[in-house]
Order: structure tokens, then C-alpha cells, then sequence
């Protein structure tokens, strides 16, 4: 499916139900690429301990979450990440056009869970900032098994406050959601787990 098209379906999904899991978003040279820059961060000791809460309020608390981060800036993205951006531009613009978000950048980070690491349930909005509207998770897992664990736990909201969707990990799948709706949580894996998250934002 070309990727106009993976595109136009997130904006179908996202109308109808909120949420859209869209597999194999990226072609898989692309997802190595991406998951390859995040292990030589985290071996040039540029992945941190992630934090929790907003800017005033923060704490590395490896219970609430046990990952660690890395924000790609666009003034030194590199190839892939140009591309990846790119290709979330576009899906930015199509957001706008369907949606009247006023979507004006999106901050993304790569994240590295080690083996038995949690995020527990959360939401992506801040209670005291809203301008995250649109999450995206793009996971990077190479051969993502069932039994390796590590589903994303995504709770449905409305009447169906208490089911809830376990999505796994595996590479190439994107998961785009509204920031304020959807309660998720990250289940521990039996092996090191790779995504890279971005948020669409509007102005502060
Ligand atoms: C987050 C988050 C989920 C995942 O970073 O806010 O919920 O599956 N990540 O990486
Ligand atoms: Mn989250």
C-alpha cells in the first residue's frame, strides 16, 4: 500500500474510532535504520533516564516508567530520521486539513525499554499543558514474538472504559491516537523493546 494511501486510512480511522494501528507504515530497511540510531545512542551514552509529569514537576521514576529517551532535533537529524519526519509531515498536514487541529510541529523521542520495563497507565496530556493532541507510536522491534511480551495496553474509552486492545510491538507498526482519550500502559518484554514516539503539538 502506497503511503499516501496508509495515510488516508489513519484519517478514516482517527474520524471513526480516535485511534488507528496501522502495520507496516515504514518499508523495513527504514525501521533497521531507526532502530540500528538507537542503539549506537544508547551506546554513546545519549539515551536518558525518562522522566514523568511536566517540566515543573518531573521525576525519573523507574516504576511509573522504566525507559530511556531520546528527542531527535531537527537541526542534525539524520538521513532516515529526515525521512521519518518527512513522511509525519505529511501525515501532519492531512490532520490539519481533515481535522482543523492546527497541528504545528511534533516532538518525537526515541524510546529503549530494557528487559522488564514498564511505562503503567497514563495519558499523554499534561494536566496542567494541552497542547499535545495526536500521539504516534512507531515501533522498531526486529522479529517481535507473542510470547516476548511488551504490548502496548490500549484502553478504549466510552462505554467500553474497561476493554482494552493489547497491541504488540512489532516493528513497523504505527499507532496513532488522540492524546486526551485514550488511557495505554507498556507491559514488560522478555527482550529490549524499541519504539520511536512523536506527538503532534499546537502552539503554547
Ligand atoms: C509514551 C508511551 C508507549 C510505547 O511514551 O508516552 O506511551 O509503546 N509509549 O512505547
Ligand atoms: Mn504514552
Amino acid at each position: 500500500m502506497p503511503i499516501d494511501s496508509k495515510i488516508e486510512s489513519i484519517i478514516t480511522a482517527i474520524a471513526s474510532d480516535g485511534f488507528a494501528i496501522i502495520p507496516d507504515f515504514l518499508p523495513p530497511a527504514q525501521i533497521a535504520a531507526l532502530a540500528d540510531e538507537a542503539r549506537q545512542l544508547q551506546v554513546a551514552g545519549e539515551m536518558r533516564r525518562a522522566v514523568t509529569g511536566s517540566s515543573n514537576a518531573t521525576t525519573a521514576d523507574n516504576k511509573m516508567r522504566g525507559d530511556f529517551i531520546h528527542w531527535l532535533e531537527d537541526a542534525n537529524a539524520s538521513r532516515v530520521q529526515k525521512s521519518y519526519l518527512q513522511t509525519m509531515d505529511t501525515l501532519r498536514e492531512q490532520l490539519n486539513l481533515h481535522f482543523y487541529l492546527g497541528l504545528f510541529e511534533l516532538e518525537s523521542h526515541f524510546a529503549i525499554y530494557p528487559t522488564g520495563a514498564i511505562y503503567r497507565k497514563h495519558l499523554d496530556q499534561f494536566q496542567d499543558k494541552q497542547h499535545r493532541q495526536i500521539s504516534c507510536i512507531l515501533y522498531l522491534n526486529h522479529a517481535w514474538q507473542a510470547e516476548d511480551g511488551g504490548q502496548l495496553r490500549f484502553y478504549l474509552n466510552g462505554r467500553h472504559e474497561e476493554t482494552y486492545l493489547d497491541i504488540e510491538p512489532i516493528g513497523s507498526t504505527l499507532v496513532v491516537f488522540l492524546s486526551d482519550q485514550f488511557w495505554h500502559e507498556v507491559l514488560p518484554a522478555k527482550r529490549q523493546r524499541i519504539s520511536l514516539t512523536g506527538w503532534f503539538r499546537t502552539r503554547e
